[in-house]
C-alpha cells in the first residue's frame, strides 16, 4: 500500500477529513476530501457532521478557526511550525493602542491571525469577502489588521478609510511579485489575462484584470474566456487551476512564490498526524467564545 492508500484506510477508520487549502502540495490536494480558500475551509469545518477528526492541511490560524467553529470535532494541524507569518504580525496590545487613538472605529480582521487578536475585533473578514464586510458597518473609519495590502485594496473599493493595523503589516510570499514581471509576461503572452490575490501589492493589483481570494480566482479561470492566464498568488494554486482548466496555460508570475508554511504539511506528516492523532489544535473557550461571534458575524454578511 501507498502512503496515500494508507491515509485513506486510515480517514476511513477514523472517521476523518482532510480539508486542504488551495496552496498545498498537488500530492495533499489529491488526496483531501475538499481544498478550498480560507472561508470555505471554514465553512466546510463548521457544518460538518460526520466525521470526527477534520484535519486541516493548511496554516495555524486555519486550524484554529475550524476549532473554534467546530468544537465537537478533534482538529489536527500534521506539521505545528505550519505558521502563517502575518498572522504573528498583529498583537492584542497592538489592537489596544490603535483602539485608544481610535475608540469610536470598529475593528476589522483578516481571518489570518491568531485566536487572541481575533477575540477583540469586531468583525473578521477574508479575502473573498473584506468589501462586503467593511460595507457592511455603519462606520467610515474603520481599523483593520494585519494585512496592509488588504487595507488598501478595500478602501479604494469602499471608499471608506482603513486604518492598518500595525502599519506594515503583510505577507512575505505575496510581496514577492514585482510590477516589471507582469509587464514581461504581457509582452510575451499579449493575450493573457493577469489574475492577483488582494495581499498582492497596489503596483500589483492595478496591473491586473481580476483580483481575489484563492477559490475566486479559480472561478474566474474557468468562467473567463482567456486562454493563457498569468497568476500573482502562491504557486500551489496551479495544481488545481490546471486539474480545472486542462485546455488553459497558466503561468506563475514568479516562480519563487512559495509560502514555506504551506508546504509543511506532506503526505508523511498527514499520515503520522493521522495515526497519533496529532497535533491537536485547541482553542481556549474563553478565547474561543469571543472570537467564535466574530467569525459568526462574518458568515452573516452576504458576499
Ligand atoms: P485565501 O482566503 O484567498 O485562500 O487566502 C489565504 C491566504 O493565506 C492567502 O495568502
Ligand atoms: Fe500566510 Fe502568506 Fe502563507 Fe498566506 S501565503 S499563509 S498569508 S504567509
Amino acid at each position: 500500500m501507498n502512503l496515500a492508500e494508507k491515509i485513506s484506510r486510515l480517514k476511513k477508520e477514523k472517521k476523518a477529513i482532510i480539508l486542504a487549502h488551495n496552496y498545498q502540495r498537488p500530492e495533499i490536494q489529491d488526496i483531501a476530501d475538499y481544498v478550498g480558500d480560507s472561508i470555505e475551509l471554514s465553512r466546510k469545518a463548521m457544518f460538518e457532521k460526520d466525521a470526527e477528526i477534520l484535519v486541516l492541511a493548511a496554516v495555524d490560524f486555519m486550524a484554529e478557526s475550524a476549532a473554534i467553529l467546530n468544537p465537537e470535532k478533534k482538529v489536527l494541524l500534521p506539521t505545528l511550525g505550519a505558521r502563517c507569518p502575518m498572522a504573528q504580525m498583529l498583537t492584542v496590545d497592538e489592537i489596544k493602542r490603535a483602539k485608544s487613538h481610535y475608540p469610536d472605529a470598529p475593528v476589522v480582521l483578516y481571518v489570518n491571525t491568531l485566536a487572541t487578536s481575533k477575540a477583540f475585533c469586531d468583525i473578521c473578514c477574508t479575502s473573498a469577502n473584506a468589501v462586503e464586510v467593511i460595507n457592511s458597518l455603519n462606520a467610515d473609519t474603520v481599523l483593520f489588521g494585519p494585512d496592509r495590502n488588504l487595507a488598501e485594496y478595500v478602501a479604494e473599493k469602499t471608499g471608506k478609510t482603513l486604518i492598518p493595523i500595525p502599519e506594515w503589516g503583510f505577507c512575505p510570499t505575496h510581496l514577492l511579485f514585482q510590477p516589471e514581471d507582469i509587464t514581461v509576461l504581457r509582452q510575451q503572452y499579449p493575450d493573457a489575462t493577469v489574475m492577483s490575490h488582494p495581499e498582492c501589492s497596489g503596483e500589483i493589483r492595478r496591473v491586473s484584470d481580476f483580483v481575489g481570494s484563492t477559490s475566486k480566482m479559480c472561478y474566474y479561470a474557468k468562467e473567463c474566456s482567456a486562454k493563457t492566464i498569468v497568476v500573482a498568488t502562491e504557486e500551489g494554486i496551479l495544481h488545481r487551476l490546471h486539474k480545472e482548466n486542462p485546455e488553459k496555460r497558466f503561468v506563475i508570475a514568479y516562480e519563487g512564490a512559495v509560502c514555506p508554511n504551506m508546504k509543511l504539511t506532506t503526505l508523511d506528516r498527514v499520515y503520522t498526524a493521522l495515526k497519533e492523532e496529532k497535533h491537536v489544535v485547541k482553542v481556549p473557550e474563553k478565547i474561543a467564545k469571543k472570537a467564535r461571534t466574530t467569525l459568526e458575524k462574518m458568515f452573516l454578511v452576504k458576499s
